[in-house]
């Protein structure tokens, strides 16, 4: 029996929520598993910052130094709420980046996957969606724009300015591109790589980087496109992808332009791998105007629960079962309001996490 430590950090909104069916499912996970998880709740974001003045408060960072893994919820407060806030200690700056950094969680998986399933979600015509997408963008997460330097203030002519950088050392760029070609590797061995080198010098030094590692990786093949054609080409044609990789702000970018082809945020997980940590989350805010209704859909969240199972805790058979029990819970007509379209039978957060347990629990349990 193994036992796993977990720092949960339900956040803000409708963090709390879902959060909430990632621990039945946990539950019952342990109980088709020789696992033991010993989960522990621990204030981040906005919460955090009202209850202690700080948005990552200290002993929530300690928590996550000894876990195993972390789950993160989801963090923001609408726009009148964080106005109550200094911009330094707002939740996005104040807990999530620095929950980045910390860990140096530099790769982030965002699959936009819409099996047959989900098919109906998308708002793309079925001859464009064909059989089914899956793509796995790769998204470096902690250099580029989101940590360089920054200043802002008044120029000698009076007028405010900001100077922002983009910075990118070599390592950082080959260790993430490693990544890519690893997970082309044990897919379909095509890498989009996805870069703006028209006009960054980043995206040079990315390029150059990259013809530096691909002959290690002489199986996979290398497909380039600039990030611009790549958000219309996501549209047009997605079929195309298999593994994108790309720098920090193009990944936030297009990973949410995936959402939008699979039809919701909503069903976006995610994994942030560090050297030594992981954290999981799902890729959308806080949606605070949905928050506390009990409407949400928790799938970005237990999505992000099965690839901690596979990623962390090398539980890969029981992800798959997960996945299949959250498809099985679309495939029976069933969803949450905020997804709901004409036709779909419509239940609560709380009823949709006991139908994928359900689900689960009816599936043969791992060898
Ligand atoms: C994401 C989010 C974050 C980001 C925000 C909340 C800071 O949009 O994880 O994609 O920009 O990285
Ligand atoms: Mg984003």
């Amino acid at each position: 029996m193994k036992t796993y430590h977990i720092a949960a950090l339900a956040g803000d909104g409708i963090g709390p929520e879902i959060m909430a069916e990632a621990k039945k499912v946990l539950a019952l996970v342990e109980l088709r598993n020789p696992v033991k998880f010993v989960i522990e709740d621990l204030s981040f974001g906005g919460v955090a910052y009202f209850e202690t003045g700080d948005a990552f408060p200290e002993a929530t960072k300690l928590a996550c130094d000894k876990a195993d893994a972390i789950l993160k919820g989801t963090i923001g407060l609408s726009h009148e709420e964080s106005k109550k806030i200094p911009v330094e200690k707002q939740p996005e700056r104040g807990a999530l980046l620095p929950l980045r950094a910390r860990y140096q969680t530099f790769a982030n998986f965002r699959p936009v996957y819409l099996p047959k399933e989900l098919a109906h979600f998308s708002p793309l015509r079925p001859e464009i969606i064909g059989d089914g997408i899956d793509i796995m963008i790769i998204r470096e997460l902690v250099g580029g724009v989101y940590f360089g330097r920054k200043e802002r203030g008044v120029n000698k002519l009076g007028k405010r300015f900001v100077d922002e950088h983009l910075e990118y050392d070599e390592d950082q760029i080959r260790r993430i591109l490693k990544v890519g070609f690893e997970t082309a590797r044990s897919r379909k061995k095509v890498l989009h790589n996805i870069h703006k080198s028209n006009v960054l010098l980043s995206s040079v030094l990315w390029n150059e980087v990259l013809e530096e590692v691909a002959p290690q990786y002489r199986d996979v093949t290398v497909k380039h496109m600039l990030v611009d054609s790549a958000a219309t080409a996501l549209c047009l044609n997605p079929g195309q992808f298999d593994v994108m990789v790309m720098e920090n702000l193009f990944g936030d970018i297009l990973s949410d332009q995936g959402g939008g082809i699979l039809g919701s945020l909503g069903l976006m997980p995610s994994a942030c791998m560090g050297p030594d940590k992981a954290y999981y989350e799902p890729s959308h805010g806080s949606a605070p105007d949905i928050a506390g209704k009990n409407i949400a859909n928790p799938y970005s969240m237990i999505g992000s629960v099965a690839m901690m199972l596979e990623m962390s805790f090398g539980l890969k058979e029981e992800a798959k079962n997960l996945w299949a029990a959250l498809k099985t819970v679309f495939a029976s007509g069933f969803t949450t309001p905020d997804l709901a379209r004409g036709g779909d039978k419509q239940i609560s957060t709380g009823a949709f996490g006991d139908k994928v347990v359900e689900a689960l629990s009816k599936m043969p349990k791992p060898e």
